[in-house]
């Protein structure tokens, strides 16, 4: 009885598969014209559709954009450090979007009260050398403080925006330790300066994400990282959707 009952939702369940399927492919004919080798995403995964999340995608106008996988992610590895004790940091900040879930994961924290620290030259980036590529050039991606002051403004109180070229006011933060870094210059130099000053400052179990490891728009950054760990028990995990993060204290294979 409760077998030939769950028989029509389950033939439901095949079809409508099917259908996904039959689109996928319809989707790899156009995508593979304009791209290449073009890898799509199964449609049929449930944070898509996690109201909460949306609402955060949606105050960033950032619902369709390519840069959801990283924000799920950012939203997910934060959850490791709720034990971790230590201030958070972003070093390149833009309109504040993954400041935004740090800080809103900071608020939820019952154990510690944590400031979130924001370096951003808010002028854009700084000028790339010939290590980072063609993709870049200065002042790509500036965007003004009071903008971004806006868009955190839920969180008065709990943030510190450190403005500047980095690494001119890291010097603000040499005393803090910290449980969850977020680095975004998308350029070497900073890059590197970012992932020199946090590493001793990160407490035992912080999570260092840089989230233009991987993206062959960054390459500079991505030699930053690997340079600086090459000689540290950690390395990245490469994540699939781009960026990258270790866990301080937690050993990688090479
Ligand atoms: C890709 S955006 C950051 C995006 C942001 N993390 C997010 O989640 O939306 C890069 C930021 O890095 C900043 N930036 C790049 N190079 C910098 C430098 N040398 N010093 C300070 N800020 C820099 C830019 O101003 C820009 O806001």
């Amino acid at each position: 009885m409760a077998n030939s009952s769950k028989r029509p939702f389950e033939r439901w369940q095949r079809v409508s598969g099917n259908v996904v399927i039959a689109k996928l492919r319809l989707l790899k004919v156009f995508a593979d014209r304009l791209f290449g080798d073009f890898r799509l995403t199964w449609p049929q995964l449930d944070w898509w559709q996690d109201a909460t999340f949306n609402a955060y995608l949606d105050r960033f106008n950032e619902r369709k954009h390519p840069n959801t996988h990283r924000r799920w992610m950012v939203r997910q590895l934060i959850r490791l450090t709720g034990d971790v004790p230590g201030d958070t940091a972003e070093c390149g900040v833009y309109k504040g979007a993954t400041s935004y879930l740090i800080c809103e994961a900071n608020r939820l924290n019952g154990r510690f009260k944590r400031t979130h620290h924001m370096f951003d030259s808010f002028e854009g980036l700084s000028e790339p050398l010939p290590v980072d590529g063609g993709h870049w050039k200065k002042s790509d991606l500036s965007i003004a403080e009071d903008v971004v002051a806006r868009n955190l403004a839920a969180f008065e109180g709990s943030i510190r925006f450190h403005k500047g070229w980095i690494p001119n006011r890291f010097g603000e933060v040499a005393d803090r330790n910290f449980s969850f870094v977020h680095i975004d210059v998308d350029l070497y130099q900073p890059t590197l300066d970012s992932i020199f000053f946090f590493y001793s400052r990160l407490s035992h179990g912080a999570v260092l994400v840089c989230d233009d490891y991987g993206c062959t728009t960054c390459p500079g950054a991505t030699k930053a990282i690997d340079e600086f760990l090459a000689d540290k028990p950690e390395k990245m995990l490469s994540l699939d959707a781009g960026g990258g993060f270790f866990v301080k204290g937690c050993e990688v294979a090479p």
